[in-house]
């Protein structure tokens, strides 16, 4: 998505050999005009495959999932990381492993959400490791919906959770996919064709 890695190259930093910070527009201050560009792309790719339910995970992913779900028309649910006040029975949880930030969350959703026979979709910020998006998976699983896919809008592919996630067979598709971030560049893998969006607008 060329208007992405626009973006990343204009404002995003390096901070180290395996992290950027986007701070800017996706992860602190949001862009509410590249958010609606990226519903929108998440849409294309994702369309006439009967979604009814978008899960992401709190915060970053929520942006991104809202902006997807208004483009297709159904609601989104965000996982929560720490215990809620209301969210207290019937829900389903999962374990997270961040290795980035050496820590383990359980996540949970209320299993009134997401039922049997709803088609997920999961939308997330960042791929790096791919625990969280297995995280959500498993919530899938266990609410015992099917997962139609996964959207990231950034994906570190020298990162394993790409080829983890691919792997086991889940379609992800990704909007900016980076190969590198060595000696403080981001250098993107070639995609060669744009999208069916950019291709629209
Ligand atoms: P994984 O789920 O793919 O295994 O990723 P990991 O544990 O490594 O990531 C933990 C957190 O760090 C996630 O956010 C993820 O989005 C974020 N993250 C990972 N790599 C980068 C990076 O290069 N840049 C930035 N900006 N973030 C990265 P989180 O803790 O859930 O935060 P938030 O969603 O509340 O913002």
């Amino acid at each position: 998505m060329e208007l992405l890695k626009r973006k990343i190259e204009l404002e995003g930093r390096v901070i180290s050999d395996h992290v950027l910070k986007v701070d800017s527009f996706l992860n602190h201050q949001v862009d509410p005009h590249l958010m609606a560009a990226i519903g929108k792309e998440f849409a294309a790719r994702f369309q006439n495959m009967g979604i009814t339910k978008i899960l992401t995970i709190e915060s970053s992913g929520i942006a991104p999932g809202l902006m997807t779900a208004l483009e297709l028309n159904v609601p989104i649910i965000f996982a929560r990381k720490r215990n809620s006040l209301t969210l207290v029975n019937d829900l389903i949880t999962s374990t997270v492993h961040s290795f980035t930030k050496k820590e383990t969350n359980e996540i949970s959703i209320s299993n009134q959400y997401i039922v049997p026979g709803d088609k997920v979709l999961i939308i997330d910020d960042f791929l790096a490791n791919g625990q969280a998006a297995l995280g959500l998976v498993d919530l899938v699983q266990k609410a015992g919906a099917e997962m139609v896919g996964i959207g990231i809008v950034i994906e570190k592919s020298f990162q394993e959770g790409s080829n983890l996630l691919r792997k086991e067979g889940f379609r992800v598709e990704s909007l900016v996919r980076i190969k590198s971030l060595e000696n403080g560049r981001v250098t993107f893998l070639q995609e060669g064709v744009s999208t069916r969006y950019e291709q629209i607008i």
